[in-house]
């Protein structure tokens, strides 16, 4: 039977950064923020440390994990750069965007990470707790995002919490994120970028960044299970495009609007992701039976929000 813990959530400095090293040396994983969400984290290269990930989370399938790394040297222990990969990396590392590389035969990840992908999802996060994180742990870590398999991703401390309370050791707590969104997932080919999850770093910075046509998806393969229709779901239902609140409806805005609570007054996009999981969570812990939010224009990183938000009414 999965074990029981009581769950600490710390503010983060140098003494519970000691601490949370020595669990992730020990194999347990902690929850730690980044820049996007916080992170559910442990030693990508320790198989029983990452079987605690998926277990802690629920997650029911051994979905690819992406890999956090705090510098390029650790990264080409891990994966093969092509000079398109090297050319992202070298423009958006470190910061919000997850770079999927052919992995390296002697990376010594652990099989669990990749569920046996001949790729592995690469990311360099610029928040400083989790860059600290890795230096003091030693080792790359894997992080899904830090709650139950599902849910809507956390942004604070608070909904870390809520979620995995009981099935997690440590939090490390530095406030609310400062993107609010997952990462953008990109493949670098030689002729084009394939764009698996649309993120804070948008399409036409990819594009204008490597100079080659950013494609979306993945072809046959579900390459990014985050694409799932149900992962980012509240547990009400969600109905999209709503210019005012019908019934009990809770009413997320956008731009100057009487609602229950507006991601943006002033209509700015990354204000508004920087708001928008919070705004979920707090629409889902309200009194009221279901959801409305209003439209969020498609451009820049308002094709990640409409993104998360499809999946959220799906
Ligand atoms: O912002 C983020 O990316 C956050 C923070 C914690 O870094 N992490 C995150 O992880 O969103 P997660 O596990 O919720 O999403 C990882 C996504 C999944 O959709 C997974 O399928 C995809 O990355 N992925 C992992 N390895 C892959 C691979 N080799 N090829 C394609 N997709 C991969
Ligand atoms: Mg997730």
């Amino acid at each position: 039977a999965p074990s029981t813990f009581s769950t600490r959530s710390c503010r983060y400095g140098a003494e519970a950064l000691r601490e949370a090293a020595l669990l992730i040396r020990a194999g347990e994983p902690v929850a730690v923020p980044t820049e996007t969400v916080y992170g559910l984290a442990a030693d990508a290269t320790d198989s029983k440390a990452v079987a605690a990930i998926y277990s802690a989370k629920g997650r029911p399938s051994f979905n690819p994990l992406i890999v956090h790394v705090a510098d390029r040297a650790m990264a080409e222990r891990l994966a093969l750069f092509s000079g398109e990969a090297d050319r992202l990396a070298e423009r958006f590392w470190p910061g919000p965007l997850t770079l999927v590389l052919p992995v390296r035969a002697d990376s010594g990840l652990s099989p669990l990470v990749t569920a046996g992908l001949p790729t592995v999802a690469l990311r360099m996060p610029a928040h400083p707790a989790m860059q600290a994180l890795i230096r003091e742990s030693g080792c790359p870590l894997a992080a899904p995002s830090a709650n139950r398999s599902g849910s809507i991703s956390p942004t604070r401390a608070e909904h870390v919490l809520a979620s995995l309370n009981g099935k997690i050791r440590m939090i490390l707590d530095d406030g609310p994120t400062s993107e609010g969104l997952e990462s953008t997932i990109a493949a670098p080919e030689a002729d084009r970028i394939r764009l698996l999850r649309p993120g804070p770093v948008t399409a036409a910075m990819l594009e204008q960044a490597s100079g080659l046509p950013v494609v979306a998806g993945g072809g046959e393969r579900i390459e990014a299970p985050g694409q799932l229709e149900s992962h980012y779901a509240p547990s009400k239902p969600v109905r999209l495009d709503a210019l005012r609140a019908e019934g009990d409806e809770y009413l997320i805005g956008f731009g100057p609007m009487p609602c229950d609570m507006n991601l943006s007054v002033g209509a700015e996009l990354h204000e508004a992701a920087a708001a928008l999981f919070a705004a979920l969570h707090m629409a889902d812990a309200s009194a009221a039976g279901r959801i409305a939010v209003a439209p969020v224009p498609m451009e820049g990183i308002g094709v990640a929000i409409n993104d998360r938000l499809r999946r959220a009414a799906a």
